[in-house]
């Protein structure tokens, strides 16, 4: 079944808006050139048209592929009108209606502002596999659809080097509305925040393998169990590998237990002992560092870039972004508040506090430059 009924597309809208992933929408718009090129696999009623524009993509051509012809022609008909109503330049230059535009070419359905758009019928895997040097193909709801090694190499064919597919909404054959679950809330606030979030038990191997724990840098197990801490953490080390695992001690008698396990815990009873004394003896950072909505941020970070072996900190803070410096220089287990003249070392980790978070992020980088954000 291709779900290619027109209202049902057309009202699925808010709910797919909801579902989609914050965090990969911001890495896509933060690629993408100003003008791209677009080819929509099984575009269905051209929804993605504005979707594009309220993420500000308005120039560059957007092509749009659906074999059902009638969903197609819903799509020519309906789509600029709705985005007219909707308060955006449309200009066209189909057959129905006239054409005011010199931007718009002969295969062009209709503009918005600067971006060309055209829906057509026909097989967007064929569609892929006859182009090149597209920008971003995107397929929303669709991947399941067709073969996906044929449509994973067709995607390849078609995109540019360092091109984007952005293919939301994959049906992956196991999602469950009903009933439903005591976390529903938290987890739905944690998408909605840009994590990515797996509802399931931490315990089972499986669920560990499906929320990427073979691949993690840090796994933290912080249920209000014990036990379920103990044995994620002993799961993230033995089976999957992780270096860094922290996990929460509710009971202080169990710490114990993950010291055993080569776990860093954090008991609960001395975390709550440890913020009352931060906000008596250093409200000011305290209060900075728990607001939700600072702007600035204190990161640690490996040495790992070869030239900055043997430079001081005073070298170090002139390459980095106004605003930042290095706070605190660990290395072999001791921390040291560097002067100007500290000679750095690569394995040393450095504390770098910022006004703004993007320039503590470009800080990092100037440090370690493969880190991950
Ligand atoms: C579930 S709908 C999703 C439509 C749209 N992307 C959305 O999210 O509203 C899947 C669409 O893919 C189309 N489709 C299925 N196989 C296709 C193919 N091989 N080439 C192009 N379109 C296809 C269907 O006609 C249908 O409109």
């Amino acid at each position: 079944m291709t779900h290619a009924r027109p209202r049902y597309l057309e009202s699925k809208r808010s709910v797919d808006a909801r579902s989609r992933a914050p965090r990969v929408r911001d890495r896509l718009l933060a690629e993408l050139p100003a003008d791209p090129e677009i080819l929509e696999a099984g575009c269905g009623t051209g929804v993605t048209v504005p979707q594009l524009l309220s993420w500000d993509i308005d120039a560059g051509q957007y092509r749009g592929i659906d074999t059902d012809e009638r969903i197609v022609s819903f799509a020519r008909r309906v789509r600029p009108a709705a985005l007219r109503w909707a308060g955006h330049d449309v200009t066209t230059t189909s057959a129905t209606e006239q054409s005011t535009s010199e931007s718009a070419g002969a295969d062009t359905d209709f503009a918005v502002a600067d971006l060309a758009v055209t829906f057509e019928t026909g097989d967007a895997l064929d569609a892929l596999e006859s182009n090149a040097g597209v920008d971003l193909v995107v397929a929303q709801s669709f991947a399941d659809l067709v073969p996906l090694p044929r449509f994973v190499s067709a995607i390849e064919s078609a995109l540019r080097p360092g091109g984007f597919a952005y293919l939301p909404l994959t049906f992956d054959g196991g999602t469950i509305f009903q009933p439903d679950h005591p976390a529903d809330e938290a987890v739905e606030r944690a998408k909605e925040r840009g994590f990515t979030v797996k509802n399931g038990d931490g315990t089972k191997a499986d669920v560990l393998e499906a929320a990427g724990a073979d691949h993690a840098k840090v796994v933290v197990a912080a249920t209000p169990d014990d036990d379920v801490n103990l044995l994620v953490a002993q799961l993230a080390r033995t089976n999957f590998g992780v270096d860094e695992v922290v996990g929460r001690a509710n009971q202080p008698a169990n710490l114990e237990a993950f010291r055993d396990l080569d776990v860093q815990s954090i008991s609960a009873g001395h975390a709550v002992a440890a913020a009352m004394d931060n906000q008596i003896e250093r409200p000011g950072i305290t209060q900075w560092m728990t607001e939700a909505d600072r702007e600035g941020d204190v990161q640690e970070v490996e040495v790992t870039k070869r030239d900055l072996d043997g430079d001081t900190v005073a070298e170090l803070a002139d390459r980095l972004p106004e605003g930042c410096i290095v706070a605190m220089v660990g290395r072999d287990g001791n921390h040291t508040v560097p002067d100007g003249d500290f000679r750095l070392q690569r394995g040393d980790h450095l504390t770098i506090i910022g006004e703004d978070r993007d320039s503590v992020h470009e800080a990092l980088r100037q440090v370690h430059p493969d880190v991950t954000l």
